[in-house]
């Protein structure tokens, strides 16, 4: 996504991993995230709502891009005998996850590694009931997307749940146009002044346009993100909930609602 301040000049143009592995540069994340998301934690609680399973489910899940902890705080709360596999490319991030998530000992593993290559991070005996990932694919290309939800797909047991909240892209130039001036609007609206890099509208896009070029940012057309589900394996695919350029998606691994024929919350 779309981060914080810093240096520019430290980081490795266009992509998503470094531009989160500056220590300094991600001591803003979480207020940066507030700033610049701020439906962030409604997109988090409109997916674990979704989740039909028990409170008391024992499981494992996995967190695609876990950043600083915050989705994985939620299903740890939600679901007190949850367990996750945290996986990020940036150390920095996972060091800051590992103190928000202090109280979960026992019930979190960080694991560093790259959505591109998640065999490497993914033993093939391992299986889960549900995969999480909030603003984090859309650094990765389409096809990198296909086989990296593709390896999702195979991890969850018959059943478990996709879970993804991320940026979307407007297929139409105007409303795309439109949704930056809102959010340029939103955004120095939240920062009051105090921030420099948001007192205009000027300074406001082009740090926005700098920073997702750094970022690598990618993200697809909701539609195009939906067929990408597909294409990896998942069924009763949907979209939970969207405005401008966010959404939240959802999806199962084959057969979702098998056992469950009173639908219990399933898609
Ligand atoms: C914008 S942050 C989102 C963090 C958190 N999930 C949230 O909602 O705030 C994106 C995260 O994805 C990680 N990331 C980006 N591309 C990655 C890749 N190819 N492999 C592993 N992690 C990646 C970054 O290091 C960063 O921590």
């Amino acid at each position: 996504m779309e981060a914080p301040n810093g240096d520019p000049g430290q980081q490795v143009p266009g992509d998503g991993i470094a531009a989160y592995d500056l220590p300094k540069r991600i001591a803003t994340y979480d207020a940066d995230m507030d700033i610049m998301h701020p439906n962030r934690d409604h997109m988090l609680r409109v997916a674990v709502g979704l989740l039909p399973f028990p409170r008391e489910q024992d499981f494992l899940a996995l967190d695609l891009g876990v950043g600083t902890g915050c989705f994985s705080q939620l299903v740890l709360e939600v679901f007190p005998n949850a367990r996750i596999i945290a996986i990020d490319g940036a150390a920095s991030m996972l060091e800051i996850a590992a103190v928000r998530l202090d109280a979960f000992q026992g019930r979190v593993e960080f694991r560093t590694g790259d959505f591109r290559d998640l065999e490497a991070v993914i033993a093939p005996s391992e299986r889960g009931k549900l995969v999480i990932s909030s603003f984090a694919l859309h650094h990765l290309d389409r096809n990198e997307k296909v086989e990296a939800v593709a390896r999702c797909t195979s991890f969850l047991e018959p059943g478990g749940w996709f879970l993804n909240a991320d940026l979307v892209r407007s297929d139409s130039p105007i409303l795309r146009n439109r949704y930056q001036e809102l959010r340029v609007q939103g955004i120095m609206q939240r920062a009051e002044d105090s921030d420099p890099r948001f007192r205009t509208s000027e300074q406001t896009h082009s740090f926005l346009e700098a920073m997702e070029a750094r970022e690598g940012d990618q993200p697809l057309a909701a539609a195009e993100d939906l067929e990408i589900l597909q294409v990896a394996g998942l069924k009763q695919t949907g979209i939970a909930w969207m405005e401008h350029r966010e959404a939240v998606m959802a999806g199962t691994r084959h057969p979702a609602l098998a056992g469950n024929p009173s639908g219990g919350g399933g898609l």
